[in-house]
């Protein structure tokens, strides 16, 4: 299609096929590895990050059994508790997912024997300290190149310490890593962070968390429980539902209903900075489904007046995965954007900062990078020629200039789209699919 002539996009439907949730799809797979017997993970994510996981816990000896009907994948995990882990034949290829190296790190390093972590070259360059540190202090071993990047080498230790740890930074990834160590402690640990991030490890393992007088956030876990064997059904990806919903908000005439999207707040936060703006987001039918809040996002025409400015640790820490979104949407609706305090989103799979103004400037915003953030000032100018936008091989990044190129004013050519899959492989079928009464300029 020529993005020439979408200005007049309407997007009608009820969409029940995004993709299912990439963070409980991962803790999903992890918990029934340290559990006790055979768990079911109904709909879990075919996201490649999601499969990364499944294979990596086959490649450590576990039973695991993937079936798809219908296009629903179902998984059975079969475990012997915390150490049925067996060593890995080789290097565990965590391809380009955080989430997998840095959560199952926190397995293995209470595992007897020893492992290395590797993955893409993104993977290979993000940092790495923030978890080597913790499991060290626990009394793993834990290896880094000199950059303190992967290469990970874990040997882990069967007698780990539990541990009071207070993170540098807001990071669930860093969180659970702890989390998924510290289940084999024989005590309590205690993790605290700056800000509450993404909470479904606690949701899901039943742990307590609690806000401080100073704003930061502690989650107590006690060691060497026995984990039962679960059923685990996993909603739909709220992360994933973003780029829909901007998809609705650019559009002229839009009513678009996303089903059994998980609701939990540390997720959502998207929609309230959006609603601020201006945005006509309504959330129904809310139900509790395994400890997450899940419901339908009802999303109907209305363009953003006001633009979005996110500056909070708090706002920063919620939002994170959704920035290249709202970036992009604030930036074609009001051609102005700002964001500060989140120079976490330099190390995500890209440097996520310099890749939205290197592409926002090329489609003619004038921008201003700031160490942990950018301004969007103004459009200067709309292109004529087609736009060339470097995705950097990211995934979210390709999403949100994709949604862009509906209404960019210019052609936007992107320069690859295979990272997509990572999170949302039936991306282009559900943008498509939206469509309805398609009118051409
Ligand atoms: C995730 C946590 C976040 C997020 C990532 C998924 C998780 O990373 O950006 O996409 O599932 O725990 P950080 O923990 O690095 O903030």
């Amino acid at each position: 299609m020529n993005p020439h002539t979408l200005r007049k996009l309407t997007i009608t439907g009820t969409v029940n096929s995004l993709p299912p949730d990439k963070s409980i799809s991962h803790r999903a797979a992890l918990i029934a590895a340290l559990a006790h017997g055979t768990s079911h993970i109904d709909n879990f994510s075919g996201g490649l990050d999601n499969q990364t996981t499944l294979q990596a816990l086959a490649a450590l000896g576990l039973e695991v059994v993937q079936t798809i009907h219908n296009d629903r994948r179902t998984v059975r995990i079969r475990a012997n508790g915390l150490w049925s882990l067996k060593p890995a034949a080789n290097a565990i290829e965590c391809h380009n997912s955080g989430s997998t190296m840095r959560m199952l790190a926190g397995i293995l390093a209470a595992q007897p024997f020893s492992s290395v972590l590797i993955g893409d070259a993104s993977l290979m360059r993000r940092p790495m300290k923030r978890i080597a540190d913790p499991l060290s202090a626990m009394g793993a071993e834990v290896a880094l190149s000199p950059a303190q990047t992967a290469p990970i080498r874990i040997t882990g230790s069967k007698h780990l310490r539990p541990i009071s740890y207070t993170s540098p930074i807001a990071s669930a990834q860093v969180k659970s890593a702890i989390i998924f160590a510290a289940l084999h402690a024989d005590g309590t640990s205690e993790i605290i962070e700056p800000a509450c991030s993404r909470d479904h490890t606690e949701r899901m393992l039943g742990l307590e968390r609690e806000c401080l007088p100073n704003g930061y956030y502690r989650t107590r876990v006690s060691g060497i429980a026995t984990l039962p064997a679960r059923h685990f059904v996993i909603p739909a990806d709220p992360s994933a539902a973003a780029f829909l919903i901007a998809l609705a908000l650019l559009a002229d005439r839009s009513e678009l209903v996303l089903q059994r999207v998980c609701l939990n707040p540390t997720r959502i936060a998207y929609l309230d900075l959006l609603r601020a703006a201006g945005a006509c987001i309504a959330v129904e039918s809310v139900q509790d489904e395994c400890g997450e809040p899940v419901g339908s996002i009802v999303v109907t025409t209305s363009k953003l007046t006001t633009p979005l400015c996110i500056s909070g640790k708090q706002t920063v820490a919620s939002v994170i995965d959704e920035i290249p979104m709202l970036a992009m949407l604030s930036a074609l609706a009001t051609e102005r954007f700002e964001l500060q305090n989140a120079e976490e989103l330099r190390t995500k799979e890209s440097d996520r900062i310099a890749a939205l103004v290197k592409n926002l400037r090329r489609m003619g915003f004038e921008c201003e990078e700031y160490p942990d953030g950018f301004l969007v000032r103004q459009r200067k100018f709309v292109p004529s020629a087609p736009v060339h936008i470097e995705t950097f091989g990211d995934h979210r990044i390709a999403m949100a200039f994709h949604i862009a190129s509906y209404c960019a004013g210019a052609e936007l050519v992107l320069s690859e789209v295979a990272s997509i899959p990572v999170s949302f492989p039936n991306f282009f079928e559900s943008t498509e699919s939206t469509h309805y009464g398609l009118e051409l300029c």
